[in-house]
């Protein structure tokens, strides 16, 4: 089958790669027609982890089963789904919690599986015309019949989506409050279009790109573009001096300045400038142990200088980490059918597997208008019940949503 594979830094090639298979009898193979290239691809795409050459990548998966192991009863044949990019066992002590983020049993050794993920256990990823699919009974999502129709806005539930959701969970967000979000991105865009779903009050969002900030605008956001002057004061003076009551890190560990300078520490320091006293601050952006790629001595070590001093006195809380995908993602599906979120707006471009180096070039420099990236390994036009999602009425629904 087809596949792309990562071949070193800023290196990715479409190629020939064996068959993904059954391998268990729990497993499903899934035929994959959208699969999104996520701004965590690009911390792999830049060489910035311990990714092994060879690997596919792939973590944002939507197809059809075309075949199932002999334990699987609830998926069949035929059956349009969307996994999360956890890879998670149902039955450890942190999956019975709901925390499939952090599952104990497909990662031994660690908490947390993905598909062609750095670190993140030997699970190939779903850039590719096929995709195994571990306990697939548990990690599955069925899609209603709408599902060839939204595909673009169902595929946003592997990841994107319900991260945007985490983050906002994890800041605590509740109907009535301002909240501010660090990062533009794909993930930033959920996050906000997550809070103005919770009945947030006023929705603000930093980042430098103009193309970004204008889709946030979109859903009715207020824009702050920190290239054109300090983001806290902006904040603070939208929020009468106080700062927001909840806020959102979109970001990760290579935020930069306006200059485009990494500075690892930035926006953690920032977002407790901007939230109030008691906020409290969600953490999706990614954050890494080991970053020998950074420049910054203590970055290389996973450290930041963080102000905790003012975060204390401020009796802000924090929470972290990856998205338990799972949590969310049913809830979120069933808000996507009834018309009630639409996360499609975001997405720029839809090409075909064999587009996906030039798109990683693209998506990787933040040019202009490159926004999120779906990939349709069967080809971009193979679906005609497929929206297109560049028409202005696909973003008129997800304001009418809120
Ligand atoms: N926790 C999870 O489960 C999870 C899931 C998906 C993605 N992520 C992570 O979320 C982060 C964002 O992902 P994305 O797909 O939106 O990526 P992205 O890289 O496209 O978006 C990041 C945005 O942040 C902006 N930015 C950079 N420095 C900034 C600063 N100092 N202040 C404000 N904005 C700044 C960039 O201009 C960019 O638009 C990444 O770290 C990604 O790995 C985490
Ligand atoms: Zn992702
Ligand atoms: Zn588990």
């Amino acid at each position: 089958m087809k596949a792309l594979v990562y071949e070193g830094p800023r290196d990715v090639v479409v190629k020939n790669v064996p068959d993904a298979k059954i391998e268990r009898p729990t497993d499903a193979l899934v035929k994959i027609t959208s699969t999104n290239i996520c701004g965590s691809d690009l911390h792999m795409y830049e060489g910035r982890t311990d990714m092994e050459k060879g690997r596919v990548l792939g973590h944002e998966n939507l197809g059809q089963v075309v075949e199932v192991g002999e334990v699987v009863d609830r998926i069949k044949v035929g059956d349009w789904v969307c996994l999360p990019f956890n890879v998670s066992c149902g039955f450890c002590k942190n999956c019975e919690r709901g925390l499939t983020g952090f599952c104990l049993t497909t990662n031994p050794g660690t908490a947390g599986a993905a598909y062609g993920f750095a670190g993140m256990g030997p699970y190939s990823g779903g850039q590719a015309e096929y995709l195994r699919v571990p306990y697939a009974d548990f990690n599955c999502l069925k899609l209603p019949d709408d599902a060839q129709e939204k595909e673009n806005d169902y595929v946003m539930l592997s990841d994107i989506f319900p991260t945007g959701w985490h983050a906002t969970e994890l800041a605590g967000v509740k109907p009535g409050e301002s909240v501010v979000i660090y990062g533009c991105g794909p993930v930033g865009l959920m996050a906000a279009h997550s809070a103005m779903i919770k009945g947030a009050s006023k929705v603000i969002i930093v980042d430098l790109h103009p193309d970004r900030l204008a889709l946030a605008e979109q859903i009715g956001a207020i824009a702050i573009d920190y290239s054109k002057g300090s983001a806290v004061e902006q904040i603070l003076e939208l929020t009468d001096g106080e700062g927001a009551d909840r806020g959102c890190e979109c970001v990760g560990y290579q935020c930069h300045d306006p200059a485009g300078h990494e500075v690892p520490n930035a926006t953690m320091n920032d977002l407790v400038k901007s939230v109030r006293a008691t906020g409290g601050i969600g953490v999706v952006g990614v954050f890494i142990p080991e970053d020998p790629g950074s420049r910054d001595k203590l970055a290389k070590k996973g450290k930041i200088v963080f102000d905790f001093g003012l975060f204390w006195v401020k009796g802000q809380h924090i929470a972290t980490g990856q998205a338990n995908v799972k949590a969310y993602n049913h809830y979120l599906r069933d808000l996507i059918h009834a018309d009630r979120a639409k996360p499609s707006w975001i997405v720029s471009h839809e090409l075909a597997l064999d587009e996906a180096p030039e798109a990683y070039k693209h998506f990787d420099a933040r040019d202009n208008g490159w926004t999120k990236v779906i990939l349709h390994p069967a080809g971009a036009q193979k679906n005609p019940k497929r929206q297109s999602t560049q028409k202005k009425a696909v973003r008129k629904e997800a304001l009418h949503a809120h």
